[in-house]
């Protein structure tokens, strides 16, 4: 990664009607930088990535990419762009390799190159076996693939991904993960916004937004060491007893089941790893262990909702 910022936004704002789906939204990416936004359905993340790219229009502020202003300098920020969106559409009746081509003519890529640029993109995606294939035929992950392949035609420098691996299943999404990171060695920026937290370790950096608004944002070991020492694993015999008794306890924020096991966000851990075990004992609920486990990133996430950001919010640069 490199200190040059080739994607940031400052103070986004889109409304719709009197809503705000995006809310004074602030973020950058480096080049070499992969930078996940993540966030529930209707956090905003499509209305943010498509004022990035220039297919919206803000209500007020600025994106700025490899160093042009949308919406002031719009034509010229679209070349440095590629674009998977959420609903991407392929001409399902052309084949792979002429989807790529068709790109490749909307971007004015030169003829003389658009052929070898287009064997480098599917040999790049694995699909330089599938050329002739109407884009119709291909299986959901190889249409993501050609999606990606085909907004990479005019060498991008930035690359916004909206939900690139929804509907794809492990082994595509797996081989659509190693892409990117060869990407990255190419020094591009990437943005991929994702509702699966799973998917959100594989980031050098998380964002995490809702209600058109950044929670919070940094790597991910930093946010999960923000919780620690404050998740607790419970199993006991009758679950729902024991879950009653946990959420009774005054310093337990919070209880999940985990399949046999009950997840507690607690604020502290000594008092409820004393009184809770005692509490199961007087029930004649038998405990077979209850002990401190890591954060994963769904509880940090989880957590930033429950208080909205309040303990985390970053400072946001005045209009
Ligand atoms: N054209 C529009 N007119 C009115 N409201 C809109 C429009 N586009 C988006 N919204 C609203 O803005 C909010 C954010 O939507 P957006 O699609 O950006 O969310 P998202 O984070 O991409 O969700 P998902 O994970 O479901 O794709 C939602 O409440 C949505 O209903
Ligand atoms: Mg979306």
């Amino acid at each position: 990664m490199s200190n040059e910022i080739l994607l940031e936004t400052e103070n986004l704002i889109k409304t719709f009607g009197t809503f705000r789906a995006v809310d004074g939204l602030n973020l950058q990416v480096h080049a070499g930088e992969m930078v996940g936004l993540v966030g529930p359905d209707g956090a905003g993340k499509t209305t943010a990535i498509r004022l990035m790219c220039g297919a919206l229009s803000p209500t007020s502020g600025v994106v700025r990419v490899a160093g042009y202003e949308v919406p002031a300098q719009v034509e010229k920020a679209r070349e440095q762009v590629g674009y998977l969106a959420q609903r991407f559409g392929l001409y399902g009746d052309l084949s792979v390799q002429e989807n790529i081509e068709f790109f490749g003519e909307v971007f004015d890529v030169p003829v003389s190159e658009v052929k070898q640029r287009a064997a480098e993109l599917l040999n790049f995606a694995g699909l330089g076996d599938f050329t002739d294939r109407p884009a119709s035929a291909l299986s959901g992950g190889m249409q993501k693939k050609l999606g990606l392949a085909s907004a990479l035609v005019h060498r991008p420098k930035v690359l916004l991904l909206d939900e690139p691996t929804g509907g794809v299943d492990p082994v595509a999404r797996q081989e659509f993960w190693h892409l990117l990171i060869a990407l990255l060695r190419g020094g591009s920026a990437v943005l991929v916004s994702t509702p699966y937290m799973d998917e959100a370790m594989r980031f050098n950096r998380v964002i995490f937004m809702n209600h058109g608004r950044v929670l919070t944002q940094g790597e991910p070991r930093q946010l999960m060491s923000r919780l620690e020492g404050r998740i607790l694993e419970l199993d006991a015999g009758d679950q729902m007893a024991a879950r009653q008794i946990a959420e009774d306890d005054p310093e337990v924020e919070d209880v999940h089941t985990f399949g046999n096991h009950l997840h507690l966000r607690v604020s502290s851990a000594k008092g409820p790893m004393e009184r809770i075990p005692m509490k199961l004992k007087s029930a004649n609920i038998p405990m077979e262990h209850m002990l401190q486990i890591p954060a994963t990133l769904e509880d940090v996430f989880i957590h930033l909702i429950e208080t909205e950001g309040e303990e985390y919010e970053q400072p946001t640069p005045s209009a």
